[in-house]
């Protein structure tokens, strides 16, 4: 057991009691893991959090789906799981490249923006030297509060294998394969959700993006037709581009309702709203602000597309013109009607926005790349969502330090990362470029927690006869 399981709490005998269970184990349960492990370690065993994260998927995996070769990452690696709080950190992206005996090559590209794949080898790294907090191949599907005399003070989190109902593995605690995690305090990093467009079920040959890896790799072995990408945003771009690559066979069909694939605003003052910083300002603003922010600046983030890319696609689109034909073909102001299922394909309904004609396209598949919403917090908090305060708009109430506002009945800590969150911390929210800094935020709203619980404690517990005090000193 690593210092991380044996803290302050193991020491008062309370050894079933997580001080943190995570739900999810993506990038931003991954930066928290970092920050209370480098914690813990200043702080030694005494000072400690123990923690437990559950994560469905069998092993860490960052958007497998979109690991697109070439594809390069939108932000810089300076904002990696680590730098912003602590360039020293032994998680840093340098510290990865160092290690791998690449980090003079990496720097001879003179480029901020490594690819995909290795971000995600990176985080590999990072989640590999923290494997023993993890429970991978388990979901969270409850959380319950433990009742207590002012109020819950404790959470149970009910985790099941994922995909219940396959079998329980041979370690599991029960036969069901069920685990109950007791904890004072949860996170939730459950990140984003496929969206499909309304009346759209995925299926053999209509997929959303986020498979497409997988997907596509099924389909190489016969004589292709043709692809349809519906949307306009990166991964469309990005879908477009592959696809057209991948199957030189095929006709690609990009269908959008834009005139064009808008570029993202990736210029330095615009980019001050991923800073730390602006997940302040943002924070303080009147609702009225933060929704015309958002508006602004969503062109960062919401359905553009990077320039290069932009380039890359026309540059082929005209390279075709200059050779009379049309292999990639830009459907805009077009938009989806509807989609067929047939025996060995898809039919894909469409109509032009400027004429109002209608037509088919008969399709290996089709690709949704039609965005993400992000995974409401109550779907997983069940009956406990009730105690959870909301906005005048039924938005959760989450405070600067991410926690959750509750009513007096609970006690313990329930605290939300990521796309969820978007609403009060902005459009940073879902991405990248804070983890760093908010996984110690959370860190310090948990010790700070902690030590008022100890107060608390301590206070309740009577002084013995002749004694001083103990808990009235602390006070
Ligand atoms: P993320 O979705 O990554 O992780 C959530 C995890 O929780 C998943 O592993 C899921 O399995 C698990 N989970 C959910 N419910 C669970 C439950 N009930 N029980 C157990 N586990 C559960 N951002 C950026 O800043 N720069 C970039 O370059 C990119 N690039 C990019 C590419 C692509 C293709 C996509 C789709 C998105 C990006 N993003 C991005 C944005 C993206 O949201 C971000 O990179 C992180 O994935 C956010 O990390 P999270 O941990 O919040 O969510």
């Amino acid at each position: 057991m690593s210092a991380g399981h044996a803290g302050a709490r193991a020491q008062q005998g309370d050894t079933a009691t997580e001080d943190l269970v995570g739900i999810g184990f993506g990038p931003a349960n991954l930066a928290l893991t970092i920050a209370i492990e480098e914690h813990n370690a200043r702080s030694g065993p005494g000072g400690a959090l123990r923690t437990a994260f559950v994560e469905r998927q069998p092993e860490f995996g960052w958007h497998q789906g979109m690991l697109l070769s070439g594809a390069t990452m939108q932000v810089s690696f300076l904002k990696d799981l680590a730098t912003m709080r602590d360039p020293g950190s032994r998680f840093t992206f340098l510290r990865y490249l160092h290690e791998q005996g690449r980090l003079a090559d990496f720097i001879n590209q003179k480029s901020f923006f490594p690819t995909r794949i290795e971000f995600h080898d990176y985080f590999r790294w990072c989640a590999a030297m923290l494997a023993d907090r993890v429970r991978y191949g388990r979901e969270a599907y409850a959380v319950r509060a433990v009742a207590g005399q002012e109020g819950a003070d404790t959470l149970d989190v009910l985790t099941r294998p994922a995909g219940a109902g396959l079998g329980a593995p041979a370690d599991s605690p029960d036969a069901s394969g069920e685990e109950t995690l007791r904890t004072r305090n949860v996170v939730l990093g459950t990140g984003l959700r496929p969206r499909l467009p309304e009346g759209v079920t995925a299926g053999p040959h209509i997929w959303h993006n986020r498979d497409l890896l997988f997907r596509a790799a099924a389909v190489t072995d016969r004589p292709h037709r043709r692809f349809a990408v519906v949307g306009a945003g990166q991964s469309a771009a990005e879908t477009a581009d592959y696809l057209y690559r991948e199957f030189p066979d095929a006709e690609v069909c990009a269908v959008f309702s834009r005139y064009g694939y808008s570029p993202a605003d990736d210029s330095p003052f615009a980019n001050r709203i991923f800073d730390p910083d602006a997940v302040d300002a943002f924070y303080d603003a009147p609702d009225e602000v933060k929704q015309t922010l958002l508006g602004y600046h969503a062109n960062t983030n919401y359905s553009v597309v990077d320039g290069e890319l932009i380039e890359q696609l026309y540059r082929a689109v005209y390279q075709e013109k200059v050779a009379g034909t049309e292999r990639l073909r830009i459907l805009n102001t077009t938009s989806l009607v509807g989609v067929e299922d047939l025996p060995d394909g898809v039919r894909v309904a469409v109509r032009s926005l400027t004429t109002g004609e209608r037509y088919a396209l008969d399709c290996d598949a089709v690709v949704m790349a039609t965005g993400y919403r992000p995974t409401d917090p109550r779907e997983v908090l069940g009956p406990l969502a009730e105690e959870c305060l909301t906005d005048g708009r039924g938005r959760l109430r989450i405070g600067r330090d991410h926690r959750v506002a509750t009513t007096s009945r609970v006690r313990a800590g329930i605290y939300v990362q990521g796309a969820a969150a978007e609403h009060t911390h902005g459009i940073t929210a879902s991405l990248l470029s804070t983890l760093a800094v908010r996984s110690g935020e959370i860190c310090d709203s948990l010790l700070l927690g902690e030590a008022e619980r100890q107060v608390l404690t301590a206070r309740s517990v009577p002084a013995p006869a002749g004694a001083d005090g103990v808990a009235v000193r602390t006070a």
